[in-house]
């Protein structure tokens, strides 16, 4: 089934509601690089919480870590990226284009169609120098993954957190890569943020605990609203696994340019601990206290990237209806995921209404992510809560100062409610939480 939305439709929302800028846009941009707006903060954020909850606070058995984006090179050697973190490159004879062999279907330039040089391999990783004078600064690499600042802090997490196995550490953070093809907006660019766990576990156990985390981390999506009928599994072929995994499954979900790799969980064995012992001279090891045995834990991976996660909620939120005869442009994104959780519309700037509207921001706000806006048309403002995918918008007109009463009105059904101001912080949270707090016997109508 095709994606409904081609991707210059998130595009141009991104950039026209502040969600995602083309970076450096003043100086002409820089190449497949992205800045997150003010909505797009705040969304982006939400999905790291989102990440965060599910996999550290609301489990006894990870923990976190953040690790430095600069590591010594020594680890880049033991975990095999500098010899094996690289992809074919082909360049066009003609118009000098590079790209990933792998992409290449019939041996000519996709772009003009003219001959390919011999494919060379081209390592991913981006090399800066660290220390004040050129000549004796060392070459450092910036992180392709959070992962390894995980492993080579195995020791000091196991002896200082006082855990058993099965435990998993868990870390978010910038990873750099200099991809031949970066490209389709946010969903591969050189700079971008990693999500990912590394579970420690008894070898043996390792099959069963992969089957886990597939299953965890698909239902992850589900919960947060992505359709089911847009993700799919996919098993590596043992010709495509990574130079470390044993095994990995990837999440993929229908991007406009088809099904592509959303999230991968793997089962990288022992090879990094190993590594790392052998490399660093450190024991690297696990001493089961119950079993009475020593050995070196198995790691099962989950991995995501926030900004591929991003741009996947924000594609299957999309939608576009008809309302009354107008075209209305929306965004279904789970209430953890909204950028904005309630907006307070007073229905005119007239001085009348802005004390009570006041008030009533000045309440919400402390307890949810609250937008004041009391410019242009009531309809516009609506228009612009539905875009950025606000759950709820509150209204205050002319009645509230008789009766003391507001107008919720629900971003997906369009209906409305109103409710006293004392209540409405309870009512929203009730509703932001996703709790079943009934107040259908109140909605009354469908927006006009
Ligand atoms: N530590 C394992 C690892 O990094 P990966 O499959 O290379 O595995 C995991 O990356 C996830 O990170 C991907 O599924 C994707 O979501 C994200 N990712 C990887 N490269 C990316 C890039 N260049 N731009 C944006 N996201 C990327």
């Amino acid at each position: 089934m095709p994606a409904k939305v081609d991707m210059d439709k998130i595009v141009s929302l991104c950039k026209r509601r502040g969600l995602i800028f083309p970076s450096s846009e003043i100086y002409g941009g820089l190449a497949s690089c992205w800045d997150y707006g003010p909505m797009g903060v705040e969304l982006k954020r939400n999905v790291r919480d989102a990440w965060w909850k599910s996999i550290v606070h609301e489990r006894a058995d990870v923990v976190g870590l953040d690790t430095s984006i600069m590591m010594h090179p020594g680890i880049w050697a033991a975990s095999g990226h500098i010899d094996s973190f690289t992809d074919p490159l082909v360049e066009c004879k003609s118009c000098h284009l590079r790209w990933r062999a792998t992409e290449i279907e019939d041996k000519k330039c996709p772009k003009c169609g003219g001959e390919l040089t011999e494919p060379r391999m081209f390592n991913l990783m981006f090399k800066t120098s660290m220390g004040p004078v050129e000549e004796e600064a060392s070459t450092i690499y910036l992180r392709p993954e959070t992962a390894q600042g995980i492993f080579v802090n195995f020791d000091n997490v196991i002896t200082t957190s006082r855990k058993k196995l099965p435990l998993g550490i868990a870390q978010i953070g910038k990873s750099f890569r200099n991809e031949i093809t970066p490209g389709n907006f946010i969903f591969r660019t050189r700079e971008f943020e990693h999500m990912e766990l590394e579970y420690f576990v008894r070898p043996g156990t390792d099959e069963k605990w992969l089957d886990y985390w597939v299953k965890e981390r698909f239902d992850w999506y589900l919960k947060l609203g992505i359709r089911k009928e847009n993700l799919r599994l996919r098993q590596h072929g043992k010709d495509e696994l990574a130079h470390y995994a044993r095994d990995c499954h990837d999440i993929e979900y229908l991007f406009p340019m088809g099904w592509s790799e959303l999230e991968g969980i793997a089962n990288r064995g022992d090879f990094d601990l190993i590594q790392h012992a052998k490399c660093s001279g450190r024991e690297l090891g696990y001493y089961d206290a119950e079993a009475g045995e020593k050995y070196v834990p198995y790691v099962i991976e989950p991995s995501a990237g926030v900004d591929r996660s991003v741009l996947a909620f924000l594609i299957d939120a999309y939608d576009e209806e008809e309302v009354e005869g107008e075209k209305r442009t929306l965004l279904h994104l789970h209430r953890s995921l909204a950028p904005i959780k309630v907006a307070v519309l007073p229905l005119s700037r007239n001085e009348k209404l802005t004390p009570l509207a006041k008030e009533v921001f000045n309440k919400l706000c402390p307890n949810f992510v609250t937008d004041y806006d009391d410019s242009q048309s009531i309809g516009r403002r609506y228009r612009r809560q539905d875009e950025i995918g606000t759950p709820f918008c509150v209204t205050i007109d002319f009645e509230s100062l008789e009766d003391k009463q507001v107008t919720i009105r629900e971003r997906d059904s369009l209906a409305q409610i109103r409710v006293p101001v004392e209540e409405l912080g309870k009512i929203l949270e009730a509703k932001l939480k996703g709790e079943a707090f009934d107040a259908s016997p109140l909605w009354a109508t469908r927006e006009k």
